[in-house]
């Protein structure tokens, strides 16, 4: 059911200071900031051969990671995102199973403009999953 890991994400208080810790320090392909207003997010995407690293900081007063920043202020990993082929299918498969997709069920346009959706922590792992549609 799960394809290929997409990204790990990982919750910044100053988007700068991260993206050029990963640029500078790790020497790694950081892309430009980019403002995901409808996630409350302001974003940059670390290029690995094999997946994404998004570090994100919060933006707005109800950014959804404001929280999370607050009980983590130097950052941590937020969620990883796996790649799935129909993210319906896989939807209706996790509710039949008891798992918990977070907001209203229905899948949501994430950062690359595919459908996502979210899963609750205390589901699997204690790690928030986020799924692409590939
Ligand atoms: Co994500």
């Amino acid at each position: 059911m799960l394809g290929r890991l997409n990204h790990v994400a990982i919750a910044v208080p100053d988007l700068e200071k991260a993206a050029k810790i990963y640029a500078s320090v790790l020497g790694a392909k950081v892309s430009a900031p980019q403002v995901e207003l409808a996630h409350g997010v302001r974003v940059v995407f670390v290029e690995l051969p094999n997946a994404k690293i998004e570090l994100m900081e919060p933006l707005g007063e109800n950014s959804p990671i404001k929280t999370f920043l607050e009980k983590n202020p130097a950052g941590g990993m937020h969620h990883v995102c796996y790649e799935v082929a129909d993210i319906m299918v896989v939807r209706d498969k996790l509710i039949a199973e008891g798992a918990r997709v977070l907001g209203d069920g229905k899948p949501k346009t994430g950062a690359h403009g595919k459908p996502v959706l979210f899963l609750h922590p205390k589901d699997f792992c204690g790690t928030l999953i986020e799924l692409e549609q590939a």
